[in-house]
């Protein structure tokens, strides 16, 4: 039996099959028509196809956007809570894996441990897409890059400076990095770049032009764009903590001016305003994050019918 087509994370898959998705969520995004937010697109490619998502954590944006993806491309969902299943009561995730695969055509996990996800990978028959671990959010970064490329034009070579905490989205930032080929400067607290590790090991590897800083000012120098997320993210514990270590890396106006004249401010939401920004930045013109939230459904059907449909190639 041939491998599924999963999308777990960024690094692991072919540049030149990422920008193939991403040019078919841009194509996917100008076809929609004007009317009912989910009416049926062109050729419905999931035409009576069923996506199983299971949720370990929280979803505003990944339940919307994968639901109403998978409608608008003709195919269905169920939703499944963790802790609703025999999951909760110690089923192990391989023999979900098995289970649910004899079900569905494909699974979107969102994960308390990036391990489950591999797991459930590892043993489904079908499709496995990653909806966020506590180690990675590459359908995000997929949201992200078609923003920043609607808003500025291609990302290659472009610069873009993420401050704040070094977690799973920062993760995916650095491996973005690498396959879309534009410059990353990172500004995190010593302390917090756990998260980081696996992700700065691969990149040294990679060809990617990249710093890890302290300083969101040096970061911040001339940048395209600036981004940041949550100070606490789920499952975190250390919260007081956290946020005293990352008071001096909240986004401002002051530190925005240090940007380009014309940068854009990027955040994967949910946000918290007066903590990682204040309001009169993600507020005002130079943000682009409700755009970032609708991408996530264009950027997504076409991981979708990638991973389901095998197309584009
Ligand atoms: N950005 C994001 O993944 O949002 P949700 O947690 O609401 O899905
Ligand atoms: N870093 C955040 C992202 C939420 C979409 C978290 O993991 O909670």
């Amino acid at each position: 039996m041939d491998t599924p087509r999963h999308f777990l994370d960024l690094h692991e898959l072919d540049a030149g099959v990422l920008r193939a998705i991403l040019e078919h969520a841009k194509a996917l995004k100008a076809a929609r028509p004007s009317r009912g937010k989910v009416s049926l697109d062109e050729g419905a490619p999931l035409d009576g196809m069923m996506l199983a998502m299971l949720f370990e954590k929280p979803s505003t944006r990944t339940r919307m956007s994968f639901n109403v993806g998978m409608r608008q491309l003709g195919g269905q969902v169920v939703v499944l809570n963790a802790d609703d299943l025999q999951l909760g009561r110690g089923e192990t995730i391989v023999d979900t894996a098995r289970v649910l695969s004899r079900y569905v055509d494909a699974i979107m996990i969102r994960s308390n441990r990036h391990q489950n996800m591999l797991d459930l990978a590892s043993h489904a028959t079908v499709p496995v897409i990653n909806g966020l671990t506590d180690d990675s959010h590459p359908c995000q970064l997929m949201a992200d890059v078609l923003t920043f490329e609607e808003h500025v034009g291609p990302i290659r070579g472009k610069s873009i400076a993420w401050v704040g905490d070094g977690n799973n989205v920062a993760a995916s930032w650095i491996h973005a990095a690498a396959k879309f080929g534009f410059s990353l400067r990172l500004a995190c607290p010593e302390d917090l770049r756990g998260g980081l590790t696996a992700a700065l090991e691969w990149a040294r590897y990679e060809t990617i032009d990249m710093s890890v800083s302290a300083n969101p000012i040096e970061a911040v120098a001339g940048a395209d764009c600036v981004v940041t997320d949550t100070w606490v993210s789920m499952g975190d514990a250390d919260i007081d903590a956290r946020c005293e270590m990352l008071a001096p890396y909240q986004v401002d106006k002051k530190l925005m001016s240090h940007a380009a004249s014309n940068a854009i401010f990027m955040h994967c939401l949910p946000a918290h305003r007066g903590e990682e920004v204040t309001a009169e930045v993600i507020d005002s013109s130079c943000s682009v994050v409700w755009d970032e939230a609708e991408n996530r459904l264009h950027a997504q059907k076409a991981i979708l019918v990638w991973a389901m449909a095998g197309l584009p190639a």
